[in-house]
Protein backbone atom coordinates (compact mmCIF):
# COMPACT_ATOMS: atom_id res chain seq x y z
CA UNK A 1 0.00 0.00 0.00
CA UNK A 2 1.41 3.29 -0.95
CA UNK A 3 2.11 6.19 1.48
CA UNK A 4 -1.16 8.33 0.12
CA UNK A 5 -3.07 5.30 0.62
CA UNK A 6 -2.35 4.56 3.80
CA UNK A 7 -3.07 8.32 4.94
CA UNK A 8 -6.53 8.29 3.00
CA UNK A 9 -7.63 4.83 5.16
CA UNK A 10 -6.16 6.24 8.11
CA UNK A 11 -7.80 9.58 7.45
CA UNK A 12 -11.46 7.93 6.69
CA UNK A 13 -11.23 5.88 10.44
CA UNK A 14 -10.45 9.29 11.95
CA UNK A 15 -13.87 10.47 10.32
CA UNK A 16 -15.56 7.83 11.18
CA UNK A 17 -14.55 8.16 14.54
CA UNK A 18 -15.21 12.05 14.39
CA UNK A 19 -18.57 12.06 12.62
CA UNK A 20 -20.80 9.29 11.87
CA UNK A 21 -22.58 11.08 8.76
CA UNK A 22 -18.99 11.93 7.32
CA UNK A 23 -18.14 9.70 4.12
CA UNK A 24 -14.66 8.28 3.98
CA UNK A 25 -11.60 10.32 2.80
CA UNK A 26 -11.65 11.22 -1.04
CA UNK A 27 -8.27 10.09 -2.70
CA UNK A 28 -6.24 12.79 -2.90
CA UNK A 29 -6.76 15.41 -6.61
CA UNK A 30 -4.26 14.43 -8.91
CA UNK A 31 -3.92 17.91 -10.45
CA UNK A 32 -1.71 20.21 -7.54
CA UNK A 33 1.13 20.95 -5.68
CA UNK A 34 2.26 18.42 -3.31
CA UNK A 35 3.27 19.24 0.22
CA UNK A 36 4.64 17.09 2.34
CA UNK A 37 5.62 17.31 6.34
CA UNK A 38 7.18 15.33 9.17
CA UNK A 39 6.54 15.39 12.70
CA UNK A 40 8.32 15.14 15.72
CA UNK A 41 7.15 11.52 16.42
CA UNK A 42 8.72 10.49 13.09
CA UNK A 43 4.92 10.06 10.66
CA UNK A 44 4.80 12.04 7.71
CA UNK A 45 1.78 14.42 6.04
CA UNK A 46 0.79 15.27 3.32
CA UNK A 47 -1.04 17.81 1.19
CA UNK A 48 -2.48 18.96 -2.06
CA UNK A 49 -2.88 22.50 -3.03
CA UNK A 50 -5.51 23.47 -5.87
CA UNK A 51 -5.52 26.70 -7.40
CA UNK A 52 -8.27 27.89 -9.38
CA UNK A 53 -8.94 31.16 -11.11
CA UNK A 54 -12.49 32.11 -12.21
CA UNK A 55 -13.72 34.69 -14.59
CA UNK A 56 -16.04 37.15 -14.68
CA UNK A 57 -18.48 34.98 -16.13
CA UNK A 58 -18.49 32.79 -13.72
CA UNK A 59 -21.25 32.45 -10.82
CA UNK A 60 -18.69 30.91 -8.43
CA UNK A 61 -17.11 34.66 -7.97
CA UNK A 62 -20.57 35.65 -6.09
CA UNK A 63 -19.48 33.33 -3.46
CA UNK A 64 -15.74 33.21 -3.76
CA UNK A 65 -12.48 34.95 -4.39
CA UNK A 66 -11.50 35.31 -7.64
CA UNK A 67 -8.60 33.24 -7.43
CA UNK A 68 -8.21 30.15 -4.67
CA UNK A 69 -5.84 28.32 -3.21
CA UNK A 70 -7.37 25.15 -1.41
CA UNK A 71 -5.62 22.71 0.63
CA UNK A 72 -6.47 19.10 0.82
CA UNK A 73 -5.09 17.83 3.70
CA UNK A 74 -3.90 14.43 4.22
CA UNK A 75 -3.00 13.77 7.90
CA UNK A 76 -4.23 10.43 8.48
CA UNK A 77 -4.90 10.27 12.28
CA UNK A 78 -1.63 12.18 13.45
CA UNK A 79 -1.68 16.06 14.34
CA UNK A 80 -0.29 17.21 11.32
CA UNK A 81 -2.32 20.24 10.38
CA UNK A 82 -0.33 22.62 12.09
CA UNK A 83 2.66 21.79 10.20
CA UNK A 84 0.43 21.37 7.11
CA UNK A 85 -0.67 24.76 6.93
CA UNK A 86 2.97 25.78 7.51
CA UNK A 87 4.11 24.49 4.60
CA UNK A 88 1.06 25.79 2.53
CA UNK A 89 2.12 29.71 3.98
CA UNK A 90 5.44 28.85 2.27
CA UNK A 91 3.82 27.59 -0.53
CA UNK A 92 2.41 30.92 -1.18
CA UNK A 93 5.55 33.06 -0.53
CA UNK A 94 6.38 31.81 -3.92
CA UNK A 95 3.50 33.18 -5.82
CA UNK A 96 2.04 36.48 -6.83
CA UNK A 97 -0.88 37.16 -4.40
CA UNK A 98 -3.75 39.68 -5.19
CA UNK A 99 -5.74 41.15 -3.58
CA UNK A 100 -9.42 39.32 -4.57
CA UNK A 101 -8.09 35.87 -3.79
CA UNK A 102 -8.71 33.75 -0.46
CA UNK A 103 -6.69 30.18 1.12
CA UNK A 104 -9.51 27.52 1.53
CA UNK A 105 -9.79 24.20 3.67
CA UNK A 106 -12.60 22.63 3.92
CA UNK A 107 -12.38 20.33 6.84
CA UNK A 108 -14.90 18.16 9.29
CA UNK A 109 -16.66 20.36 11.89
CA UNK A 110 -16.07 17.94 14.69
CA UNK A 111 -12.54 18.10 14.30
CA UNK A 112 -11.70 20.86 17.06
CA UNK A 113 -8.12 19.88 17.22
CA UNK A 114 -7.44 21.13 14.06
CA UNK A 115 -9.95 23.76 14.33
CA UNK A 116 -7.16 25.25 16.94
CA UNK A 117 -4.32 24.93 13.98
CA UNK A 118 -6.95 26.72 11.70
CA UNK A 119 -7.78 29.90 13.97
CA UNK A 120 -3.88 30.08 14.88
CA UNK A 121 -3.10 30.56 11.28
CA UNK A 122 -5.60 33.07 10.76
CA UNK A 123 -8.23 31.00 8.69
CA UNK A 124 -11.78 32.03 10.09
CA UNK A 125 -14.83 28.86 10.09
CA UNK A 126 -16.60 31.11 7.33
CA UNK A 127 -19.52 28.77 6.08
CA UNK A 128 -20.72 25.54 7.28
CA UNK A 129 -22.35 22.25 5.38
CA UNK A 130 -24.75 21.91 7.55
CA UNK A 131 -27.07 18.56 7.27
CA UNK A 132 -30.84 17.31 8.08
CA UNK A 133 -31.91 13.42 7.88
CA UNK A 134 -35.26 12.94 6.99
CA UNK A 135 -37.38 12.73 9.89
CA UNK A 136 -41.00 14.09 10.36
CA UNK A 137 -41.06 17.64 9.90
CA UNK A 138 -43.27 19.31 13.07
CA UNK A 139 -46.35 20.43 12.29
CA UNK A 140 -45.92 24.34 11.14
CA UNK A 141 -49.59 26.47 10.89
CA UNK A 142 -50.12 27.74 7.21
CA UNK A 143 -50.76 31.12 7.04
CA UNK A 144 -49.16 31.65 3.69
CA UNK A 145 -49.52 30.69 -0.18
CA UNK A 146 -46.80 28.81 -1.02
CA UNK A 147 -46.56 27.26 -4.36
CA UNK A 148 -43.69 26.18 -7.08
CA UNK A 149 -42.41 29.16 -9.19
CA UNK A 150 -42.35 29.37 -12.82
CA UNK A 151 -40.51 30.98 -15.34
CA UNK A 152 -42.93 33.81 -15.01
CA UNK A 153 -41.69 34.10 -11.38
CA UNK A 154 -38.05 35.31 -12.57
CA UNK A 155 -38.29 39.01 -11.55
CA UNK A 156 -39.94 37.72 -7.75
CA UNK A 157 -37.29 35.02 -7.60
CA UNK A 158 -34.06 37.02 -8.71
CA UNK A 159 -34.92 40.05 -6.28
CA UNK A 160 -35.33 37.75 -3.38
CA UNK A 161 -31.99 35.91 -4.12
CA UNK A 162 -30.59 39.16 -4.77
CA UNK A 163 -31.63 40.43 -1.30
CA UNK A 164 -29.94 37.32 0.27
CA UNK A 165 -26.70 37.98 -1.74
CA UNK A 166 -26.51 41.55 -0.28
CA UNK A 167 -27.47 40.52 3.49
CA UNK A 168 -24.72 37.10 3.06
CA UNK A 169 -22.10 39.19 1.42
CA UNK A 170 -21.96 41.45 5.08
CA UNK A 171 -21.86 38.66 7.29
CA UNK A 172 -19.87 35.48 5.09
CA UNK A 173 -18.67 34.54 2.17
CA UNK A 174 -20.90 35.83 -0.78
CA UNK A 175 -19.54 39.57 -2.26
CA UNK A 176 -21.89 41.84 -4.56
CA UNK A 177 -20.13 42.25 -7.59
CA UNK A 178 -21.33 44.78 -10.43
CA UNK A 179 -22.08 41.31 -12.62
CA UNK A 180 -24.47 39.51 -9.95
CA UNK A 181 -27.79 40.75 -11.44
CA UNK A 182 -26.75 39.71 -14.77
CA UNK A 183 -24.76 36.29 -13.69
CA UNK A 184 -28.16 35.33 -11.23
CA UNK A 185 -30.65 36.15 -13.98
CA UNK A 186 -29.24 34.10 -16.78
CA UNK A 187 -28.75 31.07 -14.08
CA UNK A 188 -31.80 31.65 -12.17
CA UNK A 189 -33.71 31.35 -15.47
CA UNK A 190 -32.13 28.96 -16.52
CA UNK A 191 -33.42 27.01 -13.40
CA UNK A 192 -36.89 27.98 -13.43
CA UNK A 193 -37.15 26.68 -16.95
CA UNK A 194 -35.13 23.29 -15.79
CA UNK A 195 -38.33 23.11 -13.25
CA UNK A 196 -35.52 23.03 -10.50
CA UNK A 197 -37.90 22.54 -7.25
CA UNK A 198 -37.83 26.42 -6.47
CA UNK A 199 -40.97 27.73 -3.90
CA UNK A 200 -42.44 30.94 -3.34
CA UNK A 201 -44.37 32.40 -0.44
CA UNK A 202 -46.51 34.41 -1.01
CA UNK A 203 -48.49 36.79 1.58
CA UNK A 204 -51.66 38.93 0.00
CA UNK A 205 -50.43 38.01 -3.31
CA UNK A 206 -46.72 39.30 -3.23
CA UNK A 207 -43.97 37.22 -3.12
CA UNK A 208 -42.22 37.64 0.41
CA UNK A 209 -40.11 34.55 0.55
CA UNK A 210 -38.39 31.69 -1.82
CA UNK A 211 -36.80 28.51 -1.02
CA UNK A 212 -33.96 27.84 -4.47
CA UNK A 213 -33.29 24.04 -3.76
CA UNK A 214 -32.30 21.20 -6.45
CA UNK A 215 -31.53 17.41 -6.37
CA UNK A 216 -28.08 16.06 -6.31
CA UNK A 217 -26.98 12.79 -5.73
CA UNK A 218 -24.20 11.44 -3.90
CA UNK A 219 -22.57 7.92 -5.78
CA UNK A 220 -19.33 6.94 -6.21
CA UNK A 221 -17.80 9.43 -8.58
CA UNK A 222 -19.74 12.61 -8.37
CA UNK A 223 -17.82 15.89 -5.91
CA UNK A 224 -21.23 15.13 -3.49
CA UNK A 225 -19.69 12.01 -2.37
CA UNK A 226 -16.62 13.86 -1.06
CA UNK A 227 -18.59 15.50 1.43
CA UNK A 228 -22.32 13.47 1.40
CA UNK A 229 -23.31 9.81 2.69
CA UNK A 230 -24.65 8.23 -0.41
CA UNK A 231 -28.28 8.99 -1.38
CA UNK A 232 -30.40 11.20 -3.00
CA UNK A 233 -30.29 14.72 -1.22
CA UNK A 234 -32.25 18.05 -1.03
CA UNK A 235 -29.74 21.13 -1.71
CA UNK A 236 -31.34 23.81 -0.43
CA UNK A 237 -28.90 26.87 -2.14
CA UNK A 238 -30.61 29.66 -1.11
CA UNK A 239 -33.40 30.52 1.56
CA UNK A 240 -34.01 34.83 1.60
CA UNK A 241 -37.53 36.82 2.80
CA UNK A 242 -37.82 40.35 2.33
CA UNK A 243 -36.26 42.22 4.56
CA UNK A 244 -39.41 43.93 6.13
CA UNK A 245 -40.79 40.28 6.63
CA UNK A 246 -38.26 38.55 8.15
CA UNK A 247 -38.61 37.27 11.56
CA UNK A 248 -42.42 36.55 10.93
CA UNK A 249 -42.45 32.76 10.60
CA UNK A 250 -42.02 32.92 6.70
CA UNK A 251 -38.92 31.23 6.87
CA UNK A 252 -40.19 28.43 9.26
CA UNK A 253 -43.01 28.49 6.35
CA UNK A 254 -41.29 27.74 3.71
CA UNK A 255 -38.60 25.44 4.97
CA UNK A 256 -40.87 23.13 6.68
CA UNK A 257 -43.18 23.09 2.93
CA UNK A 258 -39.67 22.79 1.30
CA UNK A 259 -38.22 19.59 3.39
CA UNK A 260 -41.61 17.73 2.96
CA UNK A 261 -41.68 18.42 -0.97
CA UNK A 262 -38.15 17.13 -1.00
CA UNK A 263 -38.33 14.28 1.23
CA UNK A 264 -41.97 13.39 -1.40
CA UNK A 265 -39.07 13.19 -4.02
CA UNK A 266 -36.98 10.33 -2.66
CA UNK A 267 -34.21 12.31 -1.00
CA UNK A 268 -32.55 10.59 2.09
CA UNK A 269 -32.07 14.06 3.71
CA UNK A 270 -31.26 18.07 3.10
CA UNK A 271 -27.87 19.61 3.07
CA UNK A 272 -27.21 23.45 2.91
CA UNK A 273 -23.99 26.41 3.39
CA UNK A 274 -24.39 28.78 5.73
CA UNK A 275 -21.97 31.53 7.59
CA UNK A 276 -21.72 31.43 11.16
CA UNK A 277 -21.56 34.97 11.45
CA UNK A 278 -24.74 35.27 9.98
CA UNK A 279 -26.95 36.37 13.20
CA UNK A 280 -30.17 35.07 11.61
CA UNK A 281 -29.19 32.22 9.54
CA UNK A 282 -26.63 30.78 12.28
CA UNK A 283 -29.80 30.20 14.84
CA UNK A 284 -32.41 29.77 12.03
CA UNK A 285 -30.85 26.62 10.60
CA UNK A 286 -30.08 24.62 13.66
CA UNK A 287 -33.36 25.68 14.84
CA UNK A 288 -34.71 24.12 11.30
CA UNK A 289 -32.85 20.54 12.64
CA UNK A 290 -29.37 21.29 10.94
CA UNK A 291 -26.54 20.75 12.50
CA UNK A 292 -22.78 21.21 11.05
CA UNK A 293 -20.64 18.53 8.98
CA UNK A 294 -18.20 20.67 6.79
CA UNK A 295 -16.44 24.06 7.82
CA UNK A 296 -14.61 25.88 5.32
CA UNK A 297 -12.40 27.78 6.69
CA UNK A 298 -10.91 30.44 4.69
CA UNK A 299 -8.83 33.76 4.76
CA UNK A 300 -8.85 36.72 2.51
CA UNK A 301 -6.70 38.05 0.64
CA UNK A 302 -4.47 34.45 0.28
CA UNK A 303 -1.65 36.19 1.79
CA UNK A 304 -3.29 36.78 4.93
CA UNK A 305 -2.60 33.40 5.70
CA UNK A 306 -0.15 32.82 9.22
C1 LIG B 1 -32.73 33.53 7.61
C2 LIG B 1 -34.15 33.79 7.10
C3 LIG B 1 -34.38 33.02 5.81
C4 LIG B 1 -35.12 33.26 8.17
O1 LIG B 1 -36.44 33.51 7.75
P1 LIG B 1 -37.44 34.34 8.69
O2 LIG B 1 -38.74 34.37 8.03
O3 LIG B 1 -36.81 35.64 9.04
O4 LIG B 1 -37.45 33.42 10.00
P2 LIG B 1 -38.72 33.04 10.89
O5 LIG B 1 -39.46 34.28 11.23
O6 LIG B 1 -39.46 31.92 10.25
O7 LIG B 1 -37.98 32.54 12.22
C5 LIG B 1 -37.65 31.22 12.47
C6 LIG B 1 -36.58 31.19 13.54
O8 LIG B 1 -35.40 31.87 13.14
C7 LIG B 1 -34.88 32.63 14.22
N1 LIG B 1 -34.96 34.06 13.91
C8 LIG B 1 -35.70 34.69 13.01
N2 LIG B 1 -35.51 36.01 13.05
C9 LIG B 1 -34.60 36.24 13.97
C10 LIG B 1 -33.98 37.41 14.48
N3 LIG B 1 -34.29 38.64 14.04
N4 LIG B 1 -33.06 37.28 15.45
C11 LIG B 1 -32.75 36.04 15.93
N5 LIG B 1 -33.33 34.90 15.48
C12 LIG B 1 -34.23 35.00 14.55
C13 LIG B 1 -35.70 32.34 15.41
O9 LIG B 1 -35.06 31.32 16.11
C14 LIG B 1 -37.00 31.84 14.84
O10 LIG B 1 -37.56 30.84 15.61
P3 LIG B 1 -38.71 31.16 16.68
O11 LIG B 1 -39.71 32.02 15.97
O12 LIG B 1 -39.21 29.80 17.03
O13 LIG B 1 -38.01 31.87 17.80
C15 LIG B 1 -34.43 35.30 6.89
O14 LIG B 1 -34.25 36.00 8.09
C16 LIG B 1 -33.55 35.95 5.83
O15 LIG B 1 -33.90 36.02 4.65
N6 LIG B 1 -32.37 36.50 6.24
C17 LIG B 1 -31.48 37.21 5.33
C18 LIG B 1 -30.88 36.30 4.26
C19 LIG B 1 -30.28 35.05 4.86
O16 LIG B 1 -29.55 35.12 5.83
N7 LIG B 1 -30.59 33.89 4.25
C20 LIG B 1 -30.09 32.61 4.68
C21 LIG B 1 -28.76 32.37 4.07
S1 LIG B 1 -28.17 30.77 4.50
Amino acid sequence: MSAARGLVAAQSARFAALDPLLPPAAEPPRDGHVVTAALADGTRVAGVICHESFGPHSTTRLWSAAEVWELVPLIGTGQGMDALLTRFRRHLDADEVGEDTACVVHWPSRDTVAARAFLDHGLVPLSVLGVRLRTPHPHVPRTLTIRRATPNDLESVLALSLAELEYSSLVGSTIVRPEAPALKRRALAERLAGASPIWLAERDGIAVGLAECAIVSSEPGTAAAHRLPRGRWGYVNCVSVLPGARGTGVGRQLVAHAHQELHRMGTVGTYLYYNPPNPLSSVFWPRQGYRPLWTVWEVRPASALR
